[in-house]
């Protein structure tokens, strides 16, 4: 039941500090350690290389968990789009072990993959919120990402619980305490900060107003994992609005996208890396100088005074829970300013069941 909102997306994009806390209170204990099956943990531990399979946004989280399960645990991860893992399987090491993230649980590209590697007799776990569904029945271990239902096409609090339960499995199998930080603190505190960017929903309103409702086409540049959010980003935007969105590595812009850059062109740069915010801005500088639209969300510790929109500060790697909350908004925005249903894209199935 959409309650008094006008569309399930919105009160979705809502409930995501709440599906920050369910995780929190499922799978941390009374003594802050998490808790997950110690088979997992052992499999993960175990493996000598992770494979997530994804589709969609689902794959977007991937690329968050895997630059976890890599800098936090130090487990070389791979992450692959289903749809191509499925028809061209790349070499596997001695020991893989599989992630699969899904939604729905259903997506058929990812059903696929799993079946073959079921067939070669790796072991796997999904990260799902449907329980008992295909991917959950299939896999090895099955864990549910306890966002509730997810209605509108467009995925927002699903993506949040894939990205807050990856971290949550990394920092299990890490060594905590080198890593210097708590990650249930830190948890609790990005749950109270998006709560502060869904209260900002006039200022995106306004934002998605005036700079994407009226666009041809529109750029989401950042580098390290804003370049992952930036391709989640732009997917949000593109299915649900409808305006060519791009999403890619800040530093590919001069190698040829450059050339898309007209005089009012959006381009909307992320920035929440402290170690790359720099080489960001220059590139953002060069759109400008062509004219580009420029919008930044930065984090507040290497915001400037001229910055657009300053998040809360997070450990690096948590830092997509907070910046892809301005970019769901905005496409939900454009979607609404462009008199589109915002549920029901054209063309779209909320879950994927064909290849
Ligand atoms: O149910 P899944 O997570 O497996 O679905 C994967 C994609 O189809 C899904 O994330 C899709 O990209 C969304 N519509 C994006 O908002």
């Amino acid at each position: 039941d959409k309650g008094t909102y006008p569309f399930y997306m919105l009160k979705e994009i809502d409930e995501q500090p709440i599906v920050i806390r369910n995780l929190l209170s499922r799978y941390f204990d009374a003594d802050k350690h998490v808790q997950f099956g110690s088979e997992i943990l052992r499999e993960i531990r175990e493996a000598d290389r992770l494979y997530i399979i994804a589709a969609g946004t689902s794959y977007h989280a991937g690329l968050v968990g895997g630059r976890m399960f890599e800098q936090w645990s130090g487990k070389p991860t791979e992450v692959h789009i289903s749809s191509e893992f499925a028809y061209e399987q790349p070499l596997l090491s001695e020991k893989p072990f599989f992630i699969f993230l899904s939604q729905s649980g259903e997506t058929a590209d990812s059903r696929e993959v799993l079946q073959q590697i079921n067939a070669q007799g790796h072991h796997s776990l999904t990260l799902t919120n449907v329980e008992k569904s295909t991917l959950w029945r299939e896999a090895t271990y099955a864990l549910p990402l306890l966002a509730g239902p997810e209605i509108a096409v467009a995925s927002t609090k699903a993506y949040i619980a894939q990205v807050t339960l990856e971290a949550m499995l990394a920092y299990a199998v890490a060594d905590q305490a080198q890593l210097g930080f708590d990650l249930e603190q830190e948890l609790s505190k990005i749950a109270v900060d998006i709560q502060g960017i869904v209260d900002d929903k006039e200022t995106f309103k306004q934002v998605a107003e005036e700079l994407l409702v009226p666009a041809q086409s529109a750029f989401y540049i950042g580098r390290g994992v804003d370049s992952a959010v930036s391709l989640e980003a732009a997917l949000k935007l593109k299915e649900i609005s409808y305006v060519q969105a791009e999403g890619f590595a800040a530093g590919e812009l001069k190698h040829g996208t450059l050339a898309l850059i007209e005089k009012g062109t959006p381009v909307i740069a992320l920035m929440t890396q402290p170690k790359m915010a720099l080489l960001t801005r220059g590139n953002l500088a060069e759109t400008q100088a062509r004219g580009a639209k420029a919008y930044t969300i930065v984090s507040k510790s290497i915001a400037k005074a001229n910055d657009n929109y300053v998040l809360p500060d997070t450990i690096d790697l948590l830092s997509p829970l907070l910046s892809v909350v301005p970019t769901q908004l905005l496409a939900y925005y454009t979607s609404l300013g462009r008199g589109l249903d915002v549920d029901r894209p054209r063309n779209l199935a909320k879950s994927v069941t064909v290849q």
